[in-house]
């Protein structure tokens, strides 16, 4: 069998576990040929690709972070308009099946290759934890651990200086990094685009904890948090190649306005691509392994059309066209439970 891959959007930590697992499962144990195609969708709109056997080398990018096979965002309408292009590179290099690695978007171009008949098994990816349908995708806890230390870091350093700090998180438009980090660090305050904060109770939420004697304050803001209009206007930061709002730097302005507000020291962090980089965590390790491996598993089966997801303990297989439905953002009985630790 011949076998296309690829990696798409942003990098996280974890591809190269994948292909890995991929390389190891389909060519070590089947004798498939694995062609990894280039800098996403551009490999297979322009054919540019690899092939990846499974020797030492690949063995050794189990603990490598980004992507041996580089990574690009690619616009949604270019893809479709290439879709012709696409297969027609599919079937020049005689790809049985492919296995795109990504997240909303790779997916979702997954899904209209596979309703025009090309075999496709998904794999989703991304820091973000926003896709449906898999209890977690890989990257998500690497993310999350490196946020965790950044913000431990800052308590000492606010504790010192009785400052407010302002830590602004990765995530787009989902708030998990924000929730699961300001969580495990002990956060006072945690803002995800889930729920639009009001200004006056931020403000209301930090007087009252230096009132009672303490010493700092740490906010965690999700990159996609918003303001109620009513209570602040947040300067515009446009709209993307894709159609989405471009982020502001919520946090900076924020910071700003608790600092006139309350005429408290404020600082701000944004912790920016250090959360994408850097060798996955054990957990995602063990994570994009198995979602390699049952990857390369269904397309030997034939399982074509879905991606590969995590339930409960299993790897499992949902049809594609389920995952790219929605975004999974943070439901509101998770940030409830969070803000039992506000203050
Ligand atoms: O989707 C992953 C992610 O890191 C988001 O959290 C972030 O908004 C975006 O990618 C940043 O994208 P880029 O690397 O293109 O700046």
């Amino acid at each position: 069998m011949r076998i296309g891959t690829l990696t798409g959007g942003g990098d996280c930590p974890g591809l190269n576990a994948v292909i890995r697992a991929v390389v190891r499962t389909a060519n070590g144990r089947y004798g498939d040929t694995i062609v990894g195609f280039r800098d996403g969708w551009r490999g297979l709109l322009e054919d540019r690709k690899i092939i990846i056997q499974n020797d030492d080398r690949t063995d050794r990018l189990l603990t490598k972070g980004g992507t041996i096979l580089g990574t690009a965002r690619t616009n949604p309408d270019k893809l479709k308009a290439g879709i012709e292009q696409i297969k027609q590179t599919l079937d020049d290099n005689g790809i049985d099946v492919l296995i795109p690695i990504g997240g909303e978007g790779t997916l979702t171009a997954a899904h209209w290759l596979s309703e025009e008949g090309v075999p496709v098994v998904g794999v989703p990816k991304t820091i973000d934890n926003d896709i449906d349908c898999t209890d977690v995708t890989f990257g998500h806890d690497t993310a999350l651990s490196i946020a965790t230390d950044a913000i431990d870091r800052l308590h000492t350093t606010a504790e010192s200086h009785q400052r407010v700090m302002l830590v602004e998180v990765m995530g787009r438009h989902a708030g998990w990094i924000a929730l699961n980090a300001g969580l495990a660090s002990g956060a006072h305050l945690i803002l995800v685009p889930e729920e639009p904060f009001d200004v006056a109770e931020v403000c209301a939420t930090v007087k009252k904890r230096f009132q009672r004697g303490d010493s700092h304050f740490i906010c965690v803001v999700a990159e996609g948090a918003e303001p109620d209009p009513k209570s602040m206007t947040l300067r515009e930061g446009g709209i993307d190649e894709f159609g989405h709002k471009r982020f502001t730097g919520v946090a900076q302005q924020l910071g700003n306005e608790i600092e006139r507000r309350l005429g408290k020291e404020v600082r701000t962090t944004v912790l920016g691509h250090v959360q994408r980089g850097g060798t996955p965590t054990p957990y995602d390790r063990v994570l994009a392994t198995r979602f390699g491996l049952h990857a390369a598993e269904a397309a030997h089966r034939g399982e074509f059309g879905n991606m590969v997801a995590l339930h409960g303990t299993r790897i499992e297989l949902v049809p594609l066209a389920d995952a790219v439905k929605q975004l999974k953002t943070v439901p509101a009985y998770r940030y409830q439970e969070a803000a039992a630790f506000f203050g």
